[in-house]
């Protein structure tokens, strides 16, 4: 190990998909990824279900020498974990994070950060005022090539971006695949495509038409939107959304359960329009490693860019996922003393929230159970 690598100790709360894919991650060697200033050490893992729930996941991982605990409040305990991962449920971040928080933890949560804005809002004032990090863990804005496209677009390449138009979507057979009880649908886990995809729409038009302009010029855009439930539970399934920043440029962010977003290059899931040229970023969108660069051109002028077209593709190094590179962020954040991060911002998380409270009132969509509370602690 380098000289001065900085090592984070992990705390992992909850053993269900994204805990294992995000654990796998962090076992990665950093290096791999030209990252030799940082690491990454699970200490501890658990389950709300049982401690051998908790020790089956760390064994299937192959991490030996962390502790196993059958509740959260052992695991905010253990002092020698410097940060939470929080990997349930969406219903479930307000309270975890609480919990979390209030023990003097370091917080990484999995998107979205709660189920409303004022949720978050709370969740960082207590942050601010103890003194932690704490992040959302919007793992696409950590990718090279996302942080590539933002400088791009900083820099005046594409021109005045005008126009933004995003879609995740997944095709299911939502009534055989989700039936009512599944987290994609099932109200008592805050579900819906809006919260759980619809997220990732709408990080692209924030990391572009918002993220791109220096903080003081950031301001919250005009929202109009139209939303179609699923019958069986009254989640939507189908979200569309238009936003109009000040300054006149315009986000189009889709999201469906129904249906796939295009995962052809003529169709790109992701377009940024300039005046001065187009990049499409090719599918996944919460995984981006393609994208091209197309200069505008019309009849009359023919091409208006400098710049020629071009195709970038970039792997994920190490055999990894990519979610590594949010976890080198955090690391680096804890070691620095910072408690929150340029590429994921506390104001931006509760800007994005803030627009998905106002589309789901407009859909009139509700979570009940006291998931919208801002109780604590509360048993949702
Ligand atoms: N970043 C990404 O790419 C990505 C991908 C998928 C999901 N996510 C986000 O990650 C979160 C978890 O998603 P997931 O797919 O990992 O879900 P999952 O497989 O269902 O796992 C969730 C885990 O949360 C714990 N949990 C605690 N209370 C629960 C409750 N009442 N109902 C169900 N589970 C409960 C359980 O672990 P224990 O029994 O061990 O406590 C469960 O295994 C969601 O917020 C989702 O939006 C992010």
């Amino acid at each position: 190990m380098a000289a001065g690598t900085f090592t984070l100790k992990w705390g992992i709360l909850a053993t269900g998909g994204i805990a294992k894919t995000f654990c796998k991650d962090l076992l990665i060697d950093p290096t791999t990824r030209n990252a030799n200033d940082v690491r990454h050490k699970i200490v501890a893992a658990a389950s709300s279900s049982s401690q051998a729930r908790a020790q089956q996941f760390l064994t299937a991982l192959g991490v030996n020498n962390a502790k196993a605990y059958g509740t959260y409040e052992n695991l905010v305990k253990d002092d020698d974990v410097d940060i939470i991962y929080i990997a349930t449920p969406h219903s479930h971040h307000y309270q975890n994070a609480r919990l979390c928080l209030e023990a003097g933890k370091n917080v990484l949560i999995e998107k979205p950060i709660t189920v409303n804005a004022q949720q978050a809002e709370i969740l960082v004032q207590i942050a601010k005022e103890k003194g932690l990090f704490l992040m959302e863990a919007v793992w696409t804005r950590f990718f090279p090539l996302a942080k590539q496209i933002r400088e791009l677009v900083a820099s005046g390449k594409l021109g005045k971006v005008e126009r933004v138009w995003a879609d995740l979507s997944f095709w299911n057979d939502v009534e055989e695949e989700f039936g009512t009880g599944h987290r994609m649908v099932n109200l008592d886990l805050a579900g819906g495509a809006l919260l759980d995809l619809g997220i990732y729409s709408l990080t692209w038009i924030f990391q572009i038409l918002y993220h791109t302009l220096p903080p003081s010029q950031r301001s919250a855009p005009a929202i109009a939107s139209t939303m179609s439930k699923y019958e069986a539970t009254g989640c939507d399934e189908q979200t569309s959304i238009l936003l109009s920043f000040p300054g006149g440029a315009q986000g189009v962010a889709t999201t469906s359960i129904r249906v796939s977003h295009s995962s052809s290059s003529d169709v790109p899931p992701v377009r940024i329009q300039g005046t001065h040229g187009d990049i499409h970023v090719h599918a996944p969108i919460y995984r981006p490693t393609s994208y091209t660069l197309i200069p505008a051109q019309n009849e009359k002028r023919g091409k208006i860019a400098s710049w020629e077209f071009k195709e970038v593709k970039e792997e994920v190094p190490g055999g990894g996922h990519g979610m590594f590179w949010e976890a080198d962020e955090c690391a680096r954040c804890v070691r620095d003393g910072r408690v929150e991060s340029e590429g994921m911002p506390w104001e931006e998380t509760v800007s994005v929230m803030k627009v998905m409270d106002e589309v789901r009132r407009q859909g009139g969509l509700v979570y009940l159970g006291g998931l919208e509370s801002l109780e604590y602690p509360l048993d949702v």
